[in-house]
């Protein structure tokens, strides 16, 4: 079996679906790899380097006669056309949201698998890739509104003074949030919490987080990990709690989702108002909506004195572990649904089920279907 990766082409983009050392591992179990000459450069990854790992370097159309197409981002149109009838492709798809993506994948007969609707399972969690990105983008979504932010994390005792530690405010304790809390709580600052589930209220306070209780609302739905529907009811009293937290706080970070949906908006802009001048805000569900009303997507703006953090591709600034853990993602997803003499899929079983996308000219992914169909 041939893999083919391409070389990302979105804005900003600096992943690669493939590192040299998975290459080398997918050599190991007789898969051909080639990659398209310049695909790793913006993850210090060079065609050499994959040559040295066993993979040929070869042009875009020669990487499209491969029998199977890796790559981070969704494959365009015009990257359809170039794909073979009843070829095979994986990367993030987010497939509800792009029909006329389905549709050419479809009039090809294209096998596409989603990166990002791996279950989450423990039998999976090697391959979610959704978990390892988010994980980093934690990490640097504390990272990029420190270096915005005139003040330091830690309190510092020094002659001339003390300073007292930073506040931190985190809405969602998933994968990103509970990276974002360590990471600030390593750097010193005193960090607080709001999640729907309240389970993460353990994870939050053993990562040194103190947990801020909706008092009185229902819990919420949890489907397959995911918080599922939050109700009116929560959300109004999660707004009043966080009215009277979020004026005291230096940095806030978002990261709620409520999976196939729109982000909540968490931060109203009479919130922003209410701010410290100087403090800042890095929305990290801008992708989704934003959990912030007046985020912009792909943009850092100054409104009302805040900063405001819009960046919707944290793991691209931390491309040579995002890559690297990618590729491991990408890889043994690829493992599960294949051997070296090509796909071998069984549709009943729950994660070849839960990422393939389109398959014999048809959308066949239950989830995808009912929002598409709605
Ligand atoms: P996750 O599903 O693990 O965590 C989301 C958390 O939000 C859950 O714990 C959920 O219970 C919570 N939540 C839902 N509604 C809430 C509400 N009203 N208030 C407080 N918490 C609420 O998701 P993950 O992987 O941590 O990703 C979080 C967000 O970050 C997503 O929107 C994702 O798209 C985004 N993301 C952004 C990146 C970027 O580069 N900007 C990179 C990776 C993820």
């Amino acid at each position: 079996m041939v893999v083919g990766v391409i070389k990302e082409t979105k804005e900003f983009e600096k992943r690669v679906a493939l590192s040299p050392d998975v290459v080398k591992l997918l050599k190991k179990k007789e898969f051909e790899v080639i990659v398209e000459a310049g695909a790793g450069e913006g993850s210090y990854f060079s065609d050499q380097d994959y040559v040295d790992a066993g993979a040929k370097v070869g042009s875009a159309s020669e990487v499209y006669g491969a029998d199977v197409l890796l790559k981070v981002n969704l494959f365009t149109l015009e990257e359809i056309a170039r794909m073979k009838n009843g070829g095979a492709c994986i990367s993030y798809m987010y497939a509800y949201q792009f029909p006329d993506v389905l549709d050419a994948m479809n009039k090809k007969s294209i096998s596409s698998f989603s990166m990002d609707a791996v279950p989450r399972i423990s039998r999976a969690q090697k391959m979610d890739a959704l978990s390892s990105q988010a994980n980093l983008a934690g990490y640097k979504s504390v990272i990029l509104g420190a270096n915005y932010l005139g003040k330091i994390f830690p309190l510092m005792m020094t002659a001339s003074g003390t300073i007292t530690p930073a506040k931190v405010l985190i809405f969602g304790a998933g994968v990103a949030g509970l990276q974002a809390i360590a990471t600030a709580k390593r750097l010193g600052a005193i960090v607080e919490v709001s999640d729907v589930r309240p389970e993460t209220k353990e994870q939050v306070e053993s990562l040194g987080g103190r947990f801020l209780t909706v008092e009185g609302a229902e819990t919420v739905k949890i489907e397959g990990g995911y918080a599922k529907e939050v109700s009116a009811e929560f959300l109004e009293k999660q707004q009043k709690l966080i009215r009277d937290k979020i004026k005291d706080a230096d940095l806030v970070i978002t990261t709620a989702l409520v999976m196939g949906k729109k982000s909540p908006i968490l931060v109203t802009e009479d919130m922003v108002k209410s701010m410290k001048t100087g403090s800042v805000i890095v929305d990290m569900a801008v992708e989704s909506g934003g959990n912030c009303a007046i985020s912009e997507k792909n943009k850092t703006v100054v409104k009302h004195g805040v900063t405001l953090v819009g960046e919707s591709n944290l793991p691209s600034l931390l491309p040579v572990n995002a890559s690297q853990l990618y590729a491991t993602n990408i890889s043994t997803l690829l493992l599960h649904l294949a051997t070296k003499d090509g796909f071998a899929l069984d549709l009943t079983e729950e994660i070849t089920k839960g990422v393939l996308i389109t398959h014999q000219g048809e959308l066949v992914h239950e989830f995808t279907k009912s929002i598409i169909n709605k």
